[in-house]
């Protein structure tokens, strides 16, 4: 028997409205792995990000989440089992406190897991620990993003998802955030990432994934991706 994968997306088709945007996505991340979701843009990844967390209903395929059927199922309903999302932008809010937003997400995990607590998460982002008591809105890009990731670990998820993982961030500030996914692979977390530093990905990725006008067109290891020069020419432009 093959291990069940943590989310696994067979065969998706999404419209907006009469617009055919994905055309039978097979993606699946398993169990504390690191998937990089690449491909340049307008080519269907954060469409692809939001059929898998229920925010948009695939017109056909299957989405499966620890094995169960979620296809379409209510995005609370998605998180509930396991999966949290990282918007392009972060998605806090601004009129509360770092502390309040981290708070507020707090909840168990799948099978009653809570080994991520505000003072873990402090632990991982030593920048928001002396921000607590700034409001959203008053942090950097760079804080935001982290407070951002640091709420969806409140949630205690089996998968983080990235989308636009450091855009527009600092390069330093891009580091840490790659330092920290590196650091939840050793937590057992698996994580899903968007992001357009294709080095930093096949740094942290154990696989990636390229998706091309809705459909997946490579998939293979950091190695052998930097090793086909033509896959890298004709889908990532590099
Ligand atoms: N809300 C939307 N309404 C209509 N078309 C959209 C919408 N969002 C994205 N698209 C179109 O769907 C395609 C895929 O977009 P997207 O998934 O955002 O790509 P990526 O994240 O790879 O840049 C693009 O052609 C884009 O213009
Ligand atoms: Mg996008």
């Amino acid at each position: 028997m093959t291990a069940i994968a943590t989310i696994e997306a067979k065969g998706i088709h999404a419209y907006y409205d009469t617009s055919h945007v994905l055309h039978g996505i097979d993606l699946t991340v398993g169990r504390g792995e690191i998937v990089s979701l690449m491909g340049r843009n307008g080519m269907g990844k954060t469409t692809t990000l939001r059929a898998l967390l229920g925010l948009i209903q695939p017109r056909q395929g299957t989405v499966l989440v620890h094995g169960r059927d979620m296809t379409g199922a209510p995005t609370h309903r998605v998180a509930l089992a396991g999966i949290a999302m990282v918007p392009e932008g972060g998605g806090i809010f601004p009129k509360l406190t770092v502390y309040e937003n981290l708070v507020m997400a707090a909840r168990p995990g799948r099978e009653g897991k809570t080994s991520w607590t505000c003072e873990h998460i402090l632990e991982l982002f030593p920048r928001l620990s002396e921000r607590l008591r700034s409001m959203g809105a008053n942090l950097s890009g760079g804080e935001r993003q982290m407070l951002a990731i640091g709420r969806a670990l409140m949630t205690n998820p089996d998968l983080l998802v990235l989308d636009e993982a450091t855009e527009g961030l600092a390069p330093l500030i891009r580091q840490e955030i790659w330092a920290i996914i590196r650091r939840l692979r050793s937590s057992g977390v698996a994580v899903l990432v968007v992001d357009k530093d294709i080095e930093a990905l096949a740094t942290i990725a154990d696989r990636c994934v390229i998706i091309a006008k809705g459909r997946i067109v490579y998939e293979g290891t950091p190695a052998a991706l930097a090793a086909d020069r033509e896959v890298l020419m004709r889908h990532l432009s590099v």
